[in-house]
This record gives C-alpha cells, sequence and structure tokens, in this order.
C-alpha cells in the first residue's frame, strides 16, 4: 500500500514533466524527471534490466525532503521513467530518504536499502537529523517498506561514532549468497569512516569492522561509499565533504575519492595503495558502481558539484544530471574510466582529419555540434621545439565559449567554462595534472547539450563539467600556441534518438 506522500510525488511527476520539452533536457544523460535530482541510487541489474533510482524532490529545482526517483534501461542510455519508488512517509525517515543500494533477494524480490532521516530535538533545544539504515523490498516498481526498520541505527555504530553522520548504504551479494554493506560515518576524529556490516538474508544486519578511516586525511565526513573488486585489487569509493586541495589534486571542496589497496590475509584489514581523485573537473560527486551481467564494473555519478548549485537560472522545472556511465578499471595502479561502449550505438556518420597542421586558429569543415563524440590525438610538429598551448573550444559562437587546452611545459590540462551561460560568481574553471606524454595527448570529448565529459589519454585521466550555454551556440574550434598537428574523428551522438 503506497501512502499519500508517495502518490502525491507520483501523481505531480506524471503532470508536470509534460511541462518540460524534450529540446531542454540533455539528448543521452538522464536529468532529473521533474524537479530536483542529485545522487544516484540503486544503481543495479534487476529483472533483466539496469534500474537506477536517484535523490529527488519533484516540487522544486532545490533540494527537499529527499525520495528516490526511479528509471530502467536496455543499455544504460535510453531510460524509461518510473514511478517515484520511495517517499518520506514514516517516522524514521520522515525528514527524507537519503542515498542507498539496491539488489535481488535469493527469492527474486528486489532490495532496497537507504538512510532514513528523521529530525529530533537534542538536550541543548537544537534539532538535528538522526541517521539510520532502512529496508523497502519490491517487484521493480512497487516497494513496501520493512515492518522491521530501521535495521542498522546507532547502537550498531562502533563507539565514537556519530548518529547524525551515519548514511549512504551500499550493498553487495557475496559468493557465499550472504550480503555486505559499507556505510559513511563520522568517528569522534570528526572526519570519516567507512563501516562493514554483514547479513545472512538481508534483514538482519551485524557490525564487522572499520574498513577504511580517514583520520582527516581527506576532508571530513566521507559520503556515498562503494567498495569493490577491481582487476585483482580492492577499490574504495567515496565522496569526502570538505576537502583540501592537495597538489592538483581534491580541488572540489565536496570531491571524490577513490582508494586502491588490498586485503590484508591476516588480519582481514584493507590495505591502501594509493589515491586519487576520480574526477578532475568541476561537476562529478556521490559515483555508485554495478557489475553488469557480462562482467562489466560501470560508474555513474551525480554530475553535479554542491557548491556550484547557483549556476541553475529558474527558467527550467528540471535540475541535475548524471554523468554518462563509465566503464572502469584499475592499470598503473590507477583509475581509468571510459564512456560505455552503448554509447557508441548512438554515433551518425564519421568525420575525419588526419595530420592537420595547427599554428593558431582553427576550424574544420563538419566539426560542430552540441551533442558529438569527439576525439582528438595532439602532437608537437616539430618534437624538439614543442608547442605552448593546444585547445579545444567548444559550445562556441561571438557570445559563448567553453574551452579545454593543455600545456605541455606542465603537464596542465584546464577547463574553462566562464563563457558557458553562466550568470553567477562561482567556480568556472579547474586545473589538473596529466601524465606527461612528450607533448602528444589524446582528448576524447563527450558533448551534450549541457555537459562536457572529457576522457583524457584514453580514460587515465577525467575532467567532468556542466554548461548552461545558449544551444545555438553550437561552433567547435582547435588553437595552437606553436605548431602541432592533429588527428580528429567526430561522430554526432543521438541525432536520431526518441
Ligand atoms: C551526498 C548526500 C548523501 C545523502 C544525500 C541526501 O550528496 O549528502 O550523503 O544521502 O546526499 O540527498
Amino acid at each position: 500500500m503506497s501512502s499519500q506522500t508517495l502518490r502525491e510525488a507520483r501523481k505531480y511527476e506524471e503532470v508536470y514533466e509534460k511541462m518540460i520539452p524534450e529540446e531542454e533536457r540533455p539528448k543521452f544523460h538522464l536529468s532529473a524527471r521533474v524537479g530536483w535530482m542529485n545522487d544516484p541510487n540503486g544503481f543495479s541489474w534487476y529483472k533483466g534490466e539496469y534500474h537506477l533510482f536517484y535523490q529527488y524532490h519533484p516540487y522544486s529545482t532545490h533540494w527537499g525532503p529527499m525520495h528516490w526517483a526511479h528509471a530502467v534501461s536496455s543499455d544504460l542510455l535510453h531510460w524509461k521513467l518510473l514511478p517515484a519508488a520511495l517517499a518520506p512517509d514514516e517516522i524514521y525517515d520522515k525528514d527524507g530518504c537519503f542515498s542507498g543500494s539496491a539488489l535481488e533477494l535469493g527469492d527474486g524480490r528486489q532490495l532496497l536499502m537507504y538512510t532514513g532521516v528523521c529530525k529530533e530535538r537534542q538536550a541543548d533545544g537544537l534539532y538535528r537529523e538522526i541517521q539510520t539504515q532502512c529496508l523497502a523490498v519490491g517487484d521493480g516498481v512497487d516497494y513496501v517498506k520493512y515492518d522491521g526498520n530501521p535495521v542498522l541505527t546507532e547502537k550498531d555504530v562502533p563507539e565514537g561514532g556519530s548518529r547524525f553522520d551515519f548514511r549512504d548504504p551500499k550493498m553487495w551479494k557475496n559468493p557465499d549468497g550472504t550480503y555486505s554493506c559499507v556505510v559513511g560515518n563520522r568517528p569522534a576524529d570528526g572526519s570519516g569512516q567507512l563501516l562493514l556490516y554483514k547479513s545472512a538474508d538481508g534483514f538482519k544486519w551485524e557490525f564487522q569492522r572499520v574498513l577504511a578511516a580517514n583520520r582527516n586525511r581527506f576532508g571530513r565526513m566521507w559520503e556515498c561509499p562503494d567498495f569493490f573488486e577491481l582487476d585483482g585489487k580492492k577499490v574504495v569509493l567515496t565522496s569526502p565533504q570538505d576537502m583540501l586541495p592537495q597538489g592538483f589534486e581534491y580541488h572540489n571542496g565536496n570531491g571524490t575519492l577513490c582508494l586502491i589497496g588490498h586485503m590484508d590475509p591476516e588480519s582481514g584489514a584493507f590495505v591502501e595503495e594509493a589515491n586519487q581523485s576520480v574526477d578532475y573537473g568541476i561537476d562529478f560527486y556521490a559515483p555508485q558502481t554495478m557489475r553488469t551481467p557480462d562482467g562489466r564494473r560501470i560508474m555513474i555519478g551525480w554530475m553535479q558539484n554542491w557548491d556550484t548549485c547557483d549556476m541553475r537560472t529558474d527558467e527550467h522545472r528540471w535540475y541535475g544530471q548524471m554523468s554518462i556511465p563509465r566503464e572502469i578499471r584499475i592499470r598503473d595502479g590507477r583509475l581509468w574510466q571510459e564512456p560505455i561502449r552503448e554509447l557508441e550505438s548512438l554515433r551518425g556518420e564519421k568525420v575525419e582529419y588526419r595530420q592537420e597542421f595547427v599554428n593558431g586558429e582553427r576550424e574544420l569543415k563538419g566539426v560542430k555540434g552540441r551533442c558529438v563524440d569527439l576525439t582528438v590525438t595532439v602532437r608537437p610538429a616539430d618534437a624538439e621545439r614543442g608547442y605552448r598551448k593546444f585547445a579545444v573550444r567548444f559550445a562556441q559562437n561571438d557570445l559563448y565559449r567553453t574551452s579545454v587546452s593543455y600545456h605541455p611545459a606542465e603537464s596542465v590540462f584546464k577547463i574553462d567554462r566562464k563563457f558557458s551561460g553562466s550568470r553567477r560568481a562561482v567556480i568556472h574553471q579547474r586545473r589538473s595534472q596529466v601524465r606527461d606524454r612528450n607533448g602528444e595527448i589524446k582528448l576524447r570529448l563527450i558533448l551534450d547539450r549541457f555537459s562536457a565529459e572529457v576522457f583524457i589519454n584514453d580514460g587515465e585521466h577525467v575532467v567532468t563539467s556542466t554548461i548552461y550555454t545558449d544551444l545555438r551556440a553550437d561552433g567547435i574550434s582547435f588553437f595552437a600556441d606553436g605548431a602541432v598537428t592533429m588527428d580528429v574523428e567526430m561522430y554526432e551522438l543521438a541525432g536520431e534518438v526518441h
């Protein structure tokens, strides 16, 4: 039986999504059905389809009491929207159904685990959010909250752990049929830690150990954790709040962190070997992964940043997009990402140029558009003399342009969206350092109407940013300070879709 709150949300989204013209949405990135979207939730495979839920406030383009929206897809690109799955309608989640995950139970039902938020007055008179982990069970469309909720509370948190910051469970099924989940928490040192729990049936959960501890190294509270094995390594993904930049890493305040390591066979503890940002652009947060039936590990993130949400204008009835789903790998001790190969099915005709000489500004016939898959490989024309800068400018006309540039002397890559539709004084530039390859660089740009995702050197380094540029600005040009030769391959994307 669905509650009045859920019924209202379902009715609202059905009526008001119709007021959003298709052309005002991204072409092949999932955007908020109506209102506000944040974190991906419950990214999983169930009954022959991919399921993706997300943090959702249908009633405005701003964050509000969290619901779970729901979409399904057979290729991770074309999404069918299903009715909202969860609404904040119980005492333990009356102030929000926060992020969580999904899996298929042994009996074929779908299990959702999420954070229930309930504001309670504290001894000091202040109201604070109590966070607990809760369950709902369903058939892929309708979900019933579990009678035994909440299933994890402050009693299940190790000593010193906060009951106000205890959220975002990510569950998975173990090879022996049992279940595990990892949950973000704030320990006594005020930073973050990830707690590991196990369960025989998915309903009764038990604390196992602290999986990883921040110890105030990477921001403070760790949100939206994920944990999995990949290419012989164990990988932790999490989104720390309030990060301090370190060199060219972690420039995003609320950023993303990837820890690569292994399990100590004696103690069973996770041993860190390397750390890095997941994405080096402006807009990427709270990624979640899943394993596809054919064995790929796919990651999707919220293509936004809490601190730059003011890029929004109130002209649209939706706010928030997901990134392109990305296949991830561990190679040379780093996280590599590539757009899912299904994207190739959206490609139109190929436009190709080889060995083009650029010194100054250059345009190429047929190279333009706001929804494109564009690969540019650049080399110094003269290896001895090199070049000072190479740039691709897109979403360009007399008023607008977004540019990405590479500066080989320091091997620095920069994205600049100052002229990309923003009327606000928020951050518009981000610099990061990529591995030096003697001035050679390969950029694959995936442009949709309101975003740019740049996969550098076959996905060794990724830079993501939203843009809000007038859609008529569809020019693309190249610029070199110094002499380079470049190969260009471009496909228009999703010309025929919908
Ligand atoms: C991360 C986050 C989560 C929380 C959700 C609430 O973006 O703060 O920790 O579950 O958003 O919407």
